[in-house]
């Protein structure tokens, strides 16, 4: 089979209005794909990625979260031949000693079952255009956890995992499929952040290359490709490097994280495809779209550096910080939703048993003779014949 191209392809982002996922519609437009679907959880947000490409971009709403918009945008999209699993979240939690675990479940629901869910919903469309590409975005901290932040990391290498399961899955359907593993990238989940960072472009562009070469895995930018080289070389080195990147020491230069919004534990949702979602207690969207946006106080991809640099650069902006401290930030309130209830069978009335005491023996009786017997709470009249 020939190597997928980009040219004249249908593409489908999530995450489509900043970042590396904007990145990537623009590039794809450049590159000459056919049309893409740009979807994010705010579509007016889109609106000038629409307007710069005649026609090229088409919007559609998705919060990766909500099966019930996976459903309608997945049925929008039909014609797509690849899908392009970008959305994400890095919120700052580690895994122990945890300012917000909260945060941790929310990394979770976005990064994996969200990314998740959108592939079963688009693996028949692939299917039916010829087997079509998918990509899902990971980190390299998906092969090696910074202890600083573990939550995140937890997220991304079960999206590595999940990324190699589904190759097998749909190999006979003719999918391609390729994990990204970028390293720190300019965006605004890294805007916190000074070290040395890739660009979105970059990161787009080498996506492309892998997608045509048939690479099943990539590492897009320069920070990624020289862990890449150490990690090959020696992995333990590199845990045992990056392991020293704990919240102890990482949370003295890093303001803590706003508290965020996120459902009291969220069911997993269930079969993407059906209609009728399991009732779940969800946060409105107004209160999701806040703690969700909220600025990432911790880019993963920190942990690129050592803990030597990144404790030396950040020192100065420490004292900074103490003396202009910020007021605790406001808590996003949050409502639940109380689900429709959900039609029941009437529940099956259990009728405790009668316990009847066991008759006396009776005595030889007199024809005509009458005897009164008690069962339960009946008198019974006998006459004997
Ligand atoms: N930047 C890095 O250094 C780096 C490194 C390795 C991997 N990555 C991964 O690359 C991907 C893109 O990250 P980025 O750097 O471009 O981050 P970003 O600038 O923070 O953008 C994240 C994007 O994900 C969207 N998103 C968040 N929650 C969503 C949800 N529930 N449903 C749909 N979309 C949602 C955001 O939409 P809103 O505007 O609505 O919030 C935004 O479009 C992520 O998977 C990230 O983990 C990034």
């Amino acid at each position: 089979m020939a190597s997928p191209t980009i040219k004249d392809s249908v593409v489908f982002v999530t995450g489509a209005n900043r970042g590396i996922g904007r990145a990537i519609v623009e590039e794809l437009v450049k590159n000459g794909a056919k049309k893409v679907y740009a979807t994010a959880r705010n579509i007016n947000s889109l609106d000038e990625l629409v307007a710069a490409h005649n026609g090229k971009v088409v919007s559609l709403r998705l919060d990766v979260t909500k099966p019930e918009q996976i459903t309608t945008a997945a049925a929008q999209a039909q014609d797509t031949t690849l899908l392009i699993n970008n959305a994400g979240i890095a919120n700052y939690s580690a895994i122990i000693n945890s300012y917000d675990t909260a945060r941790g479940r929310q990394e979770m629901e976005v990064n994996y079952f969200g990314l998740m869910n959108v592939t079963r919903a688009f693996a028949p469309i692939l299917k039916k255009n010829d087997g079509g590409v998918l990509v899902n975005i990971s980190s390299i901290i998906g092969l090696v956890p910074a202890p600083a932040v573990g939550t995140y990391s937890a997220t991304k290498a079960a999206v590595h995992s999940l990324t190699k399961s589904v190759r097998y899955e749909l190999k006979d359907q003719g999918t391609h499929v390729l994990c990204v593993y970028p390293g720190a990238i300019d965006t605004e989940m890294a805007a916190g952040f000074d070290v040395e960072k890739d660009t979105p472009q970059n990161v787009a562009q080498a996506i492309f290359a892998a997608i045509e070469s048939g690479a099943e895995e990539v590492f897009p930018d320069k920070g990624s490709r020289e862990f890449a080289e150490q990690f090959k070389a020696d992995p333990k080195a590199v845990e045992r490097e990056w392991g020293q990147m704990l919240p102890e020491t990482l949370k003295e230069i890093i303001p803590p994280p706003k508290p965020v919004a996120v459902a009291e534990i969220t069911p997993e949702p269930e079969a993407v495809v059906t209609p009728a979602p399991e009732p779940q207690a969800i946060v409105t969207p107004e209160a999701q779209d806040e703690a969700v946006s909220a600025p990432m106080d911790t880019p993963a991809e920190e942990s690129v550096a050592s803990i030597a640099d990144v404790l030396e650069e950040k020192s100065e902006a420490v004292a900074t910080q103490e003396s202009e401290k910020t007021p605790e930030p406001e808590p996003v309130v949050e409502e639940t939703i109380v689900p429709e209830p959900v039609a029941q069978a009437a529940p099956e009335v259990v009728v405790p048993p009668v316990i009847v005491p066991e008759p006396e023996t009776p005595k030889p009786q007199r024809k005509g003779e009458e005897i009164m017997r008690k069962a339960g709470d009946t008198v019974i009249r006998i006459v004997v014949e």
